[in-house]
């Protein structure tokens, strides 16, 4: 199994998990890429995160170099479309920057993650994304607009 195939099973587990019923019946509304979900300030930090780990690679633009993929645009969205941001935060923890994913830490990974969201153009909020693979699978990654 690949690891995209990897993900993509986990993404139709938890896709069969999201119509659960909260405590007294009501149906509880799942937190999107569209709530607002990290802080413009927490971005900014990503971005020199980004420019320092990853943009030799997947470029300043996000644009990928051929060999590494993009991660803003239609293909990216496509590939994530449905899954949950914690996934995608869990890919880049155990996979990113290849030669070595334990160079950079998960706060700087959630960082550079925020910064990947504002460059898919998915609004800032208030709160920071948090660098927790666990609580950001709450938050479902969608390019349909509410
Ligand atoms: C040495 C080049 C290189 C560097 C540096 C690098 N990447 Fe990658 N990245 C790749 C390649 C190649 C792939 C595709 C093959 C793979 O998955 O390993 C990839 C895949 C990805 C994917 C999956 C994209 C998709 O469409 O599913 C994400 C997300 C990602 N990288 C994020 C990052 C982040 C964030 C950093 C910085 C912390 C980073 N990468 C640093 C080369 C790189």
């Amino acid at each position: 199994m690949t690891f995209r195939s990897a993900v993509m099973a986990a993404g139709i587990v938890w896709a069969a998990g999201v119509a659960f019923q909260a405590p007294g019946g009501v149906q509880a509304q799942q937190k999107t890429v569209w709530d607002g979900v990290y802080s413009e300030a927490q971005a900014t930090r990503g971005a020199t995160a980004y420019e320092r780990d990853c943009a030799s690679c997947h470029q300043a633009d996000m644009g990928g170099d051929g060999f590494a993929p993009g991660l803003a645009g239609p293909e990216f969205a496509a590939a994530w479309e449905g899954l949950t941001v914690g996934d995608l935060l869990e890919r880049i923890r155990i996979s990113m920057p290849p030669s070595e994913p334990g160079s950079v830490t998960l706060a700087a990974k959630a960082d550079i993650l925020a910064h990947m969201l504002k460059l898919n153009r998915f609004p800032a909020g208030a709160a920071e994304l948090a660098a927790d693979v666990e609580a950001t699978k709450q938050i479902k990654y969608t390019s349909a607009k509410p």
